[in-house]
């Protein structure tokens, strides 16, 4: 018989150096400050981590596979509804694998609302600066997209919106809350009055906030992801950013009327319909939300939110104090400033960007919540020796 082992030196040594460098991985919408030690304790004494959950179906219906975290994820939906002007009775919604999941889910419910109001093929409208995630969805679900110019500050060119919409086919319009490399929020009401003038034949709304659709609900910016008062469709955010999880997963609501176009594939196995595109769906992920939706409650969100929120706004003060090209939008924990040198890219984990309209190559810093003043004066450190031509690539303690 053979003896199998896990080389656990190996492991060690490997998440080491995931901890150290996560301190430095400043480029991403990941919030480093993971908290579920104390929830993978209790999942392992509670023998849940012998068992095979699995959320399959729609959570709302009563599903035949009993080993699920259904009721749990019905309660996260349910917290986060009015957060986003949905009222209970009218949402509906899944803990999803991440933003791109939730983007899928919307794209493809928009395309079954739109063909349920007219025969004709939707086009799909989206900001040149949104994720490309839509782009790849768009590929996948055969549609005919509409790439639309954005201002420097990322938001969508709404006259050229106006230009490239044809009013005479369904419109499905992405409408992106905070761009991935600039934070670009699009102008919801200034859609919104292009739409009326030129009142194309059915129209569907979804809303990608996979980062500021973590944290502007608990702000007093909490409007601009609010469907009372914008009438988006539906809307994705991820889970494993502003939250803090740790690892990916996100958030998708929209109607019970948009659910209702769906087509329900009643699948005999699973005693319901199944509205989502994946059959599986994790179990794990609901429990957690639920947890830390508990341990944090509102308050705490808020909290989170501002600290952020004051974090970048002093990472600006700093780079301007120092003269350094950088900008920042208004609401947007997102600065992005001139690209430093190959060694500060890899050291604190950048992303690169390309804009002439801003002197050509760029790079972002995301700040999240593991990135403090402390952190940012060591940053900015290294920008300024960077800019003399020295380097530093020791480790940042
Ligand atoms: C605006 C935006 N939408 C969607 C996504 C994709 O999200 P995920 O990585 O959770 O699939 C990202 C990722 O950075 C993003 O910035």
């Amino acid at each position: 018989m053979t003896n199998h082992s896990v080389d656990i030196n190996r492991l060690n040594a490997f998440a080491e150096k995931m901890v150290k460098e996560k301190k430095t991985a400043v480029g991403f919408p990941c919030n480093q400050n993971v908290k579920f030690a104390d929830f993978y304790h209790w999942y392992a004494v509670s023998g849940l981590a012998d068992v095979a959950l699995n959320n399959m179906g729609d959570p709302r219906k009563p599903s035949l596979y009993s080993l699920n975290t259904h009721e749990f994820e019905n309660e996260v939906i349910d917290f986060f509804a009015p957060l986003y002007g949905f009222s209970h009775a009218e949402a509906w919604g899944i803990v999803t694998n991440g933003g791109t999941d939730g983007n899928n889910h919307g794209i493809y419910f928009g395309v079954h609302v739109l063909s349920s109001r007219s025969q004709l093929k939707p086009i799909l409208y989206v900001s040149e600066e949104a994720h490309y995630s839509v782009m790849r969805l768009c590929d996948l679900q055969g549609l005919e997209m509409r790439q639309i110019p954005a201002n420097v500050k990322g938001e969508i060119e709404v006259q050229a919106f106006e230009q490239a919409l044809d009013p005479t086919r369904p419109a499905l319009i992405v409408i992106a809350v905070g761009t991935t490399f600039k934070g670009g929020i699009d102008n919801q009401d200034a859609i919104d009055e292009v739409l009326a003038r030129k009142r194309p034949v059915a129209v569907y709304r979804h809303v990608d906030a996979a980062l500021f659709g973590g944290y502007l609900p608990f702000t007093e910016h909490a409007h601009l992801v609010d469907r009372s008062l914008h009438n988006f469709d539906s809307i994705a955010v991820s889970g494993h950013k502003f939250f803090g999880f740790d690892e990916p997963l996100g958030l998708f609501l929209t109607t019970n009327e948009v659910l209702a176009t769906q087509n329900p594939f009643r699948v005999s196995y699973l005693n319901a319909s199944v509205p989502t595109i994946t059959c599986s769906r994790s179990a794990l992920a609901p429990l957690k939300f639920w947890w830390q939706i508990h341990k944090t409650g509102v308050e705490g969100y808020q909290r989170q939110a501002e600290l952020i929120l004051k974090n970048a706004l002093y990472l600006k003060q700093r780079l301007d104090e120092i003269n350094y090209p950088a900008w920042k939008n208004d609401i947007s924990n997102t600065v992005y400033f001139r690209r430093p040198g190959e060694w500060v890219m890899r050291k604190w984990c950048l992303a690169p960007y390309e804009d002439d309209r801003l002197g050509g190559k760029l790079a972002h810093d995301i700040v999240m919540r593991h990135e403090g003043m402390h952190t940012i004066d060591h940053f900015v450190d290294d920008l300024i020796l960077d800019r003399k031509g020295e380097s530093d690539t020791e480790p940042f303690q």
